[in-house]
Parts: C-alpha cells; structure tokens; sequence
C-alpha cells in the first residue's frame, strides 16, 4: 500500500492499494461527522461494487443512500447534477453527512461538483474505479459538469477529504478502459518523467500497477500544490486536453472515450510544438499511442 498526501487547501492521503473498498467505512467515520452517506455511482460500476461499499459504510455506523446514474459523458450534465442535488435535498442529508463518488472520472467529476454546491458545500470522498480516474480526475479538486457547449464548463475547485484507489476494483475493467488511462499515464512522461514512457512500453505494469499509479498521483500532487487553482504550472496537466475536449465534444461524448480523445489532443500539441520550432516527439509519441492501443 502506497499513500500519496496532497496539501492543498485541504490536506488530503490518497492511498493507493488492494482491499482498500472495505476499508471505506473507517475512512467515512474520519471524514464525516454525521451518520448518513450517500453513494454516487453509474450503471457500470454499481452492480460490481455498490453493495461492497454499503456493506462497509454500514458496519460503520452509516445509513446508506445510494444515487446511481446512466454511465457515460453524456450524462455528466446539469440534469443529473440537479437530480442529485433534489434526492440529497429530499433525503434532507445536512453538511455534517458525506458523499462518496464510486466510479470513473465521470462520477468524480459530478459528484464533486454536488458536494461543492450542495448546502454550499459537504464533505466527500473519491473511490475511482479506473486508472483514468485514480491517476487524474480523483486527485487535486477539479469538480465538473459539461455543458450544451462543451465539456466541463460548469465546476468548482473542491478538495475530497480523501481518495482510496483499490486496485481490486479494476479486476472487472475491460482492456479498452485499462488503456484509456494509459493515456493519462502517457501525458505524465511527455510533461517530465520519461521512465513512465519506457515502463508502458514494456506495458508489464498490468500487473502490478501500484507503483506506476502512485508516481502519476505524486506528479500531480507537486503541480497541484504549486497552483491549485489552475493558473501556472498545474497546466501542464492539461496537456492534449484542450484539442482533446473539442474532439469528445464534436463526438458527442459517445464516439471517442477521454482517454482516447487526449491521445489524439496530445498529437496535436506535439504537432503544434514542432511548428513552432521545438523538438519534434510526434513520431515516437505516436508510435506508443499505437502500442497502448490508443488512436
Ligand atoms: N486534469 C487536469 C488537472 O487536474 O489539472
């Protein structure tokens, strides 16, 4: 087990490791002072591992809700923000309870946006699911809903009291997804760690991902604590992203995955930087894009 700590404006352990789900209990007892939590999770992922989750919270102590929506970006948006929004208010949840966000970055993403707006704010906690999630949406507050006219344009910066990334919950992820994220591990070599690039080319860490995961979330921990709020140095995560969010979006969030549409934004960010006349990592960029099985 690896813990990464995060001092943002909040001090934060994201720890990374296997049986860490029925580990959620004792870490919502921590993070929340009142008795209920509610779980938001999606369609893919709630049949796998929702009643885990529960069956922690409730040893615990907790009353348990659960909120589960359609999986997909398509539905990372304002009417199933406002629909979580009216069920927590229906089940009269006040800011001393908890949300636990049980999925992809989708979930991460709009279930911390509800915890940043609900009640002008309650506590939560990020479980991420896939190796996108726990190595970049979970870490470091970027909250978000998409809009008619394009992705994430409504969010908050807001911290989780914690992340618990349990490796055991990708045993059931399908290899695309698996490789979706690689694009996010990809981004962390070409913005300064070159070894990652090496190690996913070997494409052995599979396996055993825990190093690799940790050393994406310790990256991201030096950038977020340097510029939390976005306006310097963390953009280098934004890598591929600009080009990459007008690809998801002109796909209607349905014909490219995130990682898939990053992949495609980073080639275009090296194709840019060599026209600029900067060193030309196109061609080796692509070559690992193909061998992870990203467009
Ligand atoms: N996903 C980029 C960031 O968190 O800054």
């Amino acid at each position: 087990m690896t813990t990464v700590t995060v001092k943002a404006s909040q001090t934060y352990d994201v720890t990374i490791g296997r049986g860490l789900l029925d580990t959620l209990g004792e870490e919502a007892a921590r993070a929340f002072q009142g008795r209920t939590v509610c779980i938001v999770s999606d369609s893919n992922v709630a049949p796998h591992y929702l009643s885990q989750a529960t069956h922690s919270l409730e040893r615990a102590g907790f009353t348990v809700l659960a909120f589960v929506f359609p999986a997909g970006e398509e539905h990372k948006n304002g009417h199933t923000y406002l629909s979580l929004l009216e069920y927590l208010a229906q089940e009269h949840l006040t800011r001393a309870d908890g949300l636990v966000a049980l999925g992809g970055g989708v979930v991460g993403d709009l279930t911390g946006f509800a915890a940043a707006t609900y009640l002008r704010g309650i506590p939560f906690l990020q479980l991420p699911t896939t190796l996108l999630a726990a190595v970049d949406a979970s870490v470091g507050g970027k909250t978000a809903i998409d809009l008619e006219r394009g992705k994430n344009l409504a969010g908050a910066f807001y911290q989780p009291k914690a992340v618990l990334c349990d490796l055991d919950t990708w045993a059931t992820l399908p290899a695309d997804i698996l490789s979706d994220g690689c694009a996010e591990v990809i981004k962390y070599g070409m913005i300064g760690d070159a070894d990652l690039l090496d190690t996913l080319a070997k494409g052995d860490f599979r396996e055993d991902p825990e190093e690799v995961v940790a050393r994406c979330i310790a990256h991201k921990r030096d950038l977020v604590e340097q510029d939390e709020f976005d306006t310097g140095s963390r953009q280098l995560l934004n890598l591929g992203h600009t080009i990459g969010h007008a690809a998801e979006k002109l796909g209607n969030y349905t014909d490219l995955t995130h990682g898939q549409a990053v992949a495609i934004g980073m080639v275009a960010a090296m194709r840019l930087s060599a026209l600029l006349g900067n060193e030309d990592l196109t061609a080796p960029l692509i070559d690992l894009l193909k061998h992870i099985g990203l467009p």
